[in-house]
């Protein structure tokens, strides 16, 4: 039988685009019926990074992940597999995670994408977690990135002043040591509310069911009211499965709470129904907006580089979107 093995989180990574845009633009530019005081008041953005001409998904997911491998004190070719999660691909084909591996320069590791919306990093760390729990590799690259801006309907208040751009990346390496680094992952999914977060497709057949007609096919659209329900409830139910998942250490001993960065509006009413105290939460979305499968790892990364979150310390990561999907990943840094 298979020895299991530990899997340490040994290196995090991020990148966000240099182009800043403040709620303001959505007004004074895009000439938008919004005002930065409701989306401050309401989301809590203030504002979000674009992505310039040029820059790709893959090109920030690789800028990602150069940093996640130096700060894993490793090089490319080290690395046994790449996992990628994103919805805004390059191209339809070849994936992200093979961009990724050629502009690294890695050995024909395996590497593939997946898509499971802004829940993808965690879906992603699941998979390169098993890898490597199981000694299919000592070494594995997990990267979340999206470049939302590019697929969003300027005209739609109610979607696009939520997103930005990103890319987070982690490196997870194989320890003899159990119960450090991941110690579980809970992954879910309910296609049946698939309707709420859609980005229809240039080779979808047909328009996909929901109320609303889309004046372009590739545009993202959501049911903002649908979606605030559905996260504040799964994220409550994630943090009381989380503190069950950890019994031995108990929420005191979860140090800090990483969630989907999505809007502070359904992270407040998710800590005031689960009892988890605010002084713990990790919440930079002010900054970037709802970056989708980057907002996670941008967020664990910088908690870690501004000494927010320390090595041995235990964090929550949480997460929700499209599918619908969501998940949670208990991991000690
Ligand atoms: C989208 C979201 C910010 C809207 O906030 P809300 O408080 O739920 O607002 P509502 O949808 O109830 O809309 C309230 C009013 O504000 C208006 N509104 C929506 N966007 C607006 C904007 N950018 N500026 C000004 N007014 C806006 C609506 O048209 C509505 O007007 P009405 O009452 O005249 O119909 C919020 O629901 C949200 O964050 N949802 C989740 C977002 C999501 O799906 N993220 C992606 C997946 S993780």
């Amino acid at each position: 039988m298979t020895q299991l093995l530990g899997v340490a989180l040994r290196g995090t990574g991020s990148c966000v685009p240099a182009r800043v845009v403040p709620n303001g633009d959505f007004t004074d530019i895009l000439k938008l019926d919004t005002s930065d005081e409701w989306i401050r008041t309401r989301t809590g953005i203030r504002e979000r990074r674009f992505a310039a001409s040029g820059e790709t998904s893959a090109s920030l997911g690789t800028l990602a992940a150069r940093a996640a491998i130096a700060a894993a004190g490793l090089t490319p070719a080290d690395l046994d597999l790449i996992v990628c999660a994103t919805v805004t691909p390059d191209l339809m084909c070849p994936s992200n995670a093979n961009l990724i591996q050629a502009a690294l320069g890695c050995r024909p590791i395996p590497s593939f994408d997946i898509a499971a919306a802004c829940s993808g990093f965690l879906y992603a760390l699941s998979v390169g977690s098993q890898f490597v729990r199981t000694g299919a590799a000592k070494h594995a690259l997990v990267v979340g990135t999206d470049v939302l801006t590019r697929i969003l309907d300027y005209t739609d208040r109610n979607s696009c002043i939520l997103f930005g751009d990103g890319a987070g990346a982690a490196v997870l390496s194989a320890t003899p040591v159990l119960n450090t680094g991941v110690r579980t992952i809970r992954l879910y999914s309910d296609g049946t509310r698939q309707e709420l977060i859609q980005v229809p497709s240039k080779v979808t057949q047909t328009p996909p069911p929901g109320p609303k007609q889309v004046p372009r096919l590739d545009y993202m659209r959501i049911s903002g009211r649908e979606v605030f329900r559905f996260a504040v409830t799964r994220m409550v139910e994630l943090i009381e499965q989380a503190v069950v998942d950890c019994r031995e250490l108990g929420l005191g001993g979860i140090d800090a709470l990483i969630p989907h960065q999505v809007n502070q509006r359904i992270i407040d009413a998710a800590l005031e129904a689960s009892g988890f105290p605010s002084e713990k939460v990790m919440v930079n979305l002010d900054r970037y907006g709802n970056t989708s499968a980057a907002s996670v790892p941008i967020a664990l990364d910088e908690a870690l580089r501004t000494g927010r979150c320390k090595p041995g310390d235990t964090v929550l990561l949480v997460a929700f979107g499209g599918g619908l999907t969501w998940s949670s990943a208990l991991v000690t840094l």
